[in-house]
This record gives structure tokens, sequence and C-alpha cells, in this order.
């Protein structure tokens, strides 16, 4: 039994993936055998509505100077941070984006900041993983190597001054020490700022058994519920909701300090339809474990007669993501020769727990495999568009959300 970190009610695991290691912990031969596994149990919290990881571990063995994550691989989400970052400007500065404070953490790279920087706002990323800050820096973002939390939301009042907008993608998710986090964003938010924050959205994970969203970093999945629940207890309101199409199905949150803004049509309706959806139920919960169950059955078979059959499968995208469906899947490179991967980091190690190689983009284009496993099936969309020669080919998709299939 453990406490909620959200309301201190007692949660219990309602389902657990199985000994894990560090989503993003690629590796190289001769860590194999010091290579760190935990559980990775997940439970809900009836009362105050969070979803979340059981235990998680220290953020240092996460976030380091040697993060494997690069937020600009992906030229669909710097297009969809661009508009991100002209939607703040737009319309919540107005035309008097010059003198306003943007403060982001989880800036990684700076594919949000580098907009408001070519605007010439003024801004600050808060980016612990100093390798991923490095390339933010080389770009002339003001970046600086921390993990945010009350105490450094002090030092940077002190030093900066509040802000005008607060923003994050794909981070709050991350950070267990919740109520620090928006404490901190108390302190350092202007009275007419803004909180604008997206991450993986509960809903879609419910609706599309997308189970490869719950990993090390993602200790809590969000709902309208959850985050008005923790950000009301501080003093804030949800204030506006939009709805995502990034990594799977996520939502971006909206909100000011309480009474400052008028609330959106669209959170009451939110909320309404969560309802419906029985995000509040445990039932909801213990047939989201069935539907795991069931994914990683189908797709373990697959594969095995895949094989059988003596056809080269490939997988595509060694994603954070991946970590969890091939170690709970039980995906080795019998199974999967190599997954192919664009990040220059990952290239040349091996994915985390099972040990499969992940090579060069090169390496897929030089000899297409009759199948390649999309664990990138997020970045669906931009993978389709630009992979018409390896279906020309032949060659076919393997997908497993919302459902395994061959396409
Ligand atoms: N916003 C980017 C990066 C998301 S990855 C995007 O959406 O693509 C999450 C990032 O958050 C990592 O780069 C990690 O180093 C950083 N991070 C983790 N904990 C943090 C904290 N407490 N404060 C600020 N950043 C943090
Ligand atoms: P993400 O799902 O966490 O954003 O990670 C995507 C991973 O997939 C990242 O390592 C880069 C890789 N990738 C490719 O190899 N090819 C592609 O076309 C895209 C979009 C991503
Ligand atoms: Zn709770």
């Amino acid at each position: 039994m453990k406490e909620c970190r959200i309301c201190s009610a007692p949660i219990r695991p309602f389902m657990s993936f199985g000994p894990t290691p560090i989503a993003n912990g690629f590796l190289t031969p001769d860590q194999f055998a010091g290579e760190y596994f935990f559980e990775l149990a997940v439970g809900f919290c009836e009362r105050c509505g969070m979803f979340q990881l059981i235990d998680q571990p220290d953020r240092e063995q996460m976030f380091h100077e040697h993060y494997h994550f690069f937020s600009g691989t992906s030229r669909f989400m710097t297009e969809h941070f661009r508009e991100f970052a002209e939607h703040v400007m737009d319309d919540f500065f107005g035309d008097r984006s010059a003198g306003r404070f943007v403060v982001e953490i989880g800036s990684n790279d700076g594919i949000m900041l580098q907009n408001f920087a070519k605007a010439g706002v003024r801004h600050l990323g808060i980016e612990p993983s100093k390798n991923v800050a490095e390339v933010a820096r080389g770009k002339g973002i003001n970046t600086i190597s921390e993990f945010f939390d009350a105490d450094l939301a002090r030092t940077i009042v002190a030093k900066e001054g509040q802000a005008d907008a607060f923003l994050a993608a794909n981070v709050m998710c991350h950070i267990p020490y919740f109520h620090s986090i928006i404490e901190g964003i108390k302190v350092l938010l202007k009275p007419d700022g803004i909180v604008a924050f997206e991450d993986p959205y509960l809903g879609d994970v419910i609706e599309k058994t997308s189970y490869d969203q719950i990993y090390d970093e993602h200790v809590f999945l969000f709902s309208l519920k959850s985050i008005s629940y923790a950000f009301g207890q501080h003093g804030f309101e949800l204030v506006d909701i939009e709805p995502q199409e990034t990594h799977g199905g996520s939502m971006r949150y909206i909100l000011a300090h309480q009474g400052r803004r008028p609330v959106s049509e669209r959170v009451k309706a939110q909320l309404a339809r969560e309802e419906e959806l029985g995000l509040n139920k445990p039932e909801t919960f213990l047939r989201f474990r069935d539907n795991c169950e069931k994914s990683r059955r189908e797709l373990k078979e697959l594969l095995v007669s895949l094989k059988e059959q003596g056809k080269r499968v490939v997988g595509y995208g060694a994603t954070s993501k991946s970590t969890t469906v091939t170690n709970y899947t039980g995906i080795t490179p019998d199974l999967v020769e190599f997954i192919s991967d664009t990040t220059p980091i990952k290239q040349g190690k091996f994915s985390p727990g099972t040990h499969i190689p992940v090579q060069p983009y090169d390496d897929f284009q030089k000899e297409y495999p009759e199948y390649a496993l999309l664990f990138a099936w997020n970045h669906s969309k931009e993978i389709m568009a630009k992979e018409q020669a390896f279906r020309d080919a032949g060659g076919k998709w393997i997908v497993y959300v919302p459902a395994v299939e061959v396409r």
C-alpha cells in the first residue's frame, strides 16, 4: 500500500508490467550486467483521480548529461511547438509580446523556446539534462540546467522577476514532487499570467489501450479531474483545455490564478466526458488491464508466427514507450532484428532490458525488411508520409495501438 502523491489517500497497484529498465536507458554491451530494473506497477487514486506509478526511479537516474531524448528529431513536433508558441504570443499576449517573460520547464533542445527567442521575447528554459540543454544554448536560448521546484522558482523571481507565461510539454507528468512544482508556479506567475502545459491524456490511454505511455518517466497520467484537484489545492483554476494529437493523444491544460479568467465551457464538457468514459471508476482500470494483457498476447503470437515463417521484422523508432512494450511482451532480438532510429546517440546501442540493436535509418532503407514494427506509432502520420517506398517494395506495418494489426 502506498500514499497518493497528490492527496495522500492509500493506493494499491491494479496491475504490474513486471521488472522494467529505464525507458531511455539505451546501453552498450559492457553495461548489460549492471542494468537497473524496477517494478513498473500502476495505481489509481479514487479520491483525487490521479493515475500514477507505484514506484519511480530517482530523477538523476533518468535525467542527466547523457539523456537520449532530443525533442527536435521529429519535424512534426517542431511544427507543433511553433504553433504552440504562436498561440501563446497571439492569443494570450496579443500585440504586446515585447516586455513579456516566458518560462518553460523541460525545455530540452529548445524546440519550443526557439520560437520566442526568434520573436525577441524574454525567456528562460529550465532543463536539467545537460547534453540537451547545451543544444538549446547553442541556438542562443537562455537555459539553466536545474530541476524546477518551489525553491528554484523563488531564486528565479529574485533574479528575473515574475513570468507572464509558464509553459511545459511532456514534463509535468514526469515530476513526483508535484505540490512543490505548483507552489513554484504560484510564486513565479504574475497575477494575470497563464500556465499552459500538455501531456499524454489518460482518456486516450484508456480508450486506445496505449499502455506504452506507462514508463519510468511518466509518474502520472493526467485527467481534467486530477489536474483540477491538484492545482485547486494551491489557488489555481483550470480555465481551458485544448486536446492535441501529439504523442498519441495529449491534453493541453490552461490554468490561471483563481478568479482571474473566465472558465471555458470546454472544461465542463470534458469533465462530463471523463465521467462517461468511467475515468473515475476502478472497473475501468481492471478492463484496461485485461486489454493490455490481450494486446501483449496478440503481439507476441504475431511475432512468433512471423519468425516461424522466416520473415524479417525490424522495429521502427527506438522510442521510450517501446521499452515498456518490448519488456512486457518479451520482444527479444530473435523476434525483431534491430530497431531503426534517426537519433545519433541511440545508434550502435541496445534497447533497454531486451537488448535489441539500435541501428541508423540507412540500415532500414538499404534492405527493407518484410515487416516494420511501428514503435513510433505516435509519429505515424509523419512516418507513413515518408515511407511510401517501403510500402511500394511490398513492406507491411505492424501496429499495436489501438489494436494489434498488420497494415
Ligand atoms: N518539452 C520537450 C521535452 C520533453 S522530455 C518535448 O515535449 O519534447 C522531458 C524533459 O524534462 C527532459 O529533457 C528532462 O530532462 C526534463 N525534466 C525532468 N524533470 C524536470 C524538472 N523537475 N524540471 C525541469 N525539467 C525537467
Ligand atoms: P518519441 O516517441 O518519444 O517522440 O520518440 C521518437 C523516436 O523515434 C526518436 O528516437 C526518433 C525516432 N524517429 C525515427 O527514427 N524516425 C522518424 O521518422 C521519427 C518521426 C522518429
Ligand atoms: Zn489522490
